[in-house]
């Protein structure tokens, strides 16, 4: 959608607090481990955390969260961990949407929801409409979620509605079929859990994002944690391509 500045194809603000964050949030199984608890504990208690970074991001006025909750490759775990995830999903939507509502909150569901149980796909979809109306924070938690499943799935749904186009598609034409059109790319993303990857979470849309890796597992990052990595994204320069020179340059013209 042509709301937002593409950081490939017009240079975009770096605003002092990031408009979107996206977050991998890793580490809830070590978590667990290190306590002699199941691995689900984890889960569970990686909820609260989420809670915790939801209100945080609302007080420092970050108008994007995107929470990769489940990927596409996920289903490889042992079945019981996947039905108990499923289950917890399903939990935290009955019992979390109002209070997301009442605090202005609009959750959207985004990943391959077909591969989930009816139930579920019914509970994502009151929530959203639920929540549709709210502005001030637009909550994505990503679920059956995987990157390139997310180009494919826009690359053919744009092909499908032009069916006369041959070819030479464009980026903007593209980004209007991901599943994060709604959004600003993000401006910080941050894996919890110590690994230094992507795990397939956004591929398109983090073309031009600061990577933030911590050591931190999930269950354990909160507001403190949380305000480290927009600190360190705030000392970052973000140059889009342009050299420290000219970002001096645009900046004494200011
Ligand atoms: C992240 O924590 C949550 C999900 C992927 C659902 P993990 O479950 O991957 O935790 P670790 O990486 O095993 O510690
Ligand atoms: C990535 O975590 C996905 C989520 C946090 C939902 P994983 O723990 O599944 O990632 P890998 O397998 O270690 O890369
Ligand atoms: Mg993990």
């Amino acid at each position: 959608m042509a709301f937002f500045k593409s950081a490939t194809r017009e240079v975009p603000d770096a605003p002092r607090i990031p408009r979107h964050i996206a977050i991998i949030m890793d580490g809830n199984g070590r978590w667990a481990k290190k306590r002699l608890l199941p691995r689900v504990a984890g889960h569970v208690k990686g909820v609260e955390a989420v809670r915790e970074i939801v209100r945080a991001c609302i007080e420092k006025g970050v108008e994007y969260l995107t929470l990769f909750a489940f990927s596409s490759e996920n289903w490889r775990r042992p079945a019981e961990e996947v039905r108990l995830l499923m289950q917890l999903f399903v939990t935290a939507l009955e019992q979390e949407v109002d209070k997301l509502g009442r605090n202005g909150v609009r959750l959207r569901i985004i990943g391959d929801l077909s591969r989930f149980e009816p139930r579920l796909q019914t509970l994502i979809q009151n929530a959203e409409a639920a929540t549709a109306g709210n502005t001030r924070l637009n909550l994505t938690i990503a679920a059956n979620y995987g990157g390139r499943w997310d180009i494919l799935q826009a690359m053919n749904r744009l092909a499908e509605h032009h069916p006369e186009r041959r070819g030479a598609w464009t980026e903007a034409e593209l980004e209007a079929y991901l599943s994060t059109s709604f959004a600003p790319e993000p401006d910080l993303f941050i894996r919890t859990g110590g690994e230094e990857r992507i795990s397939n979470f956004l591929l398109w849309q983090l073309a031009y994002s600061e990577l933030y890796f911590t050591d931190i597992l999930w269950p354990e990052f909160d507001a403190e944690a949380l305000s480290q990595a927009i600190q360190s994204y705030q000392r970052r320069e973000r140059r889009f391509g342009r050299t420290s020179e000219q970002l001096a340059d645009s900046a004494s013209h200011a």
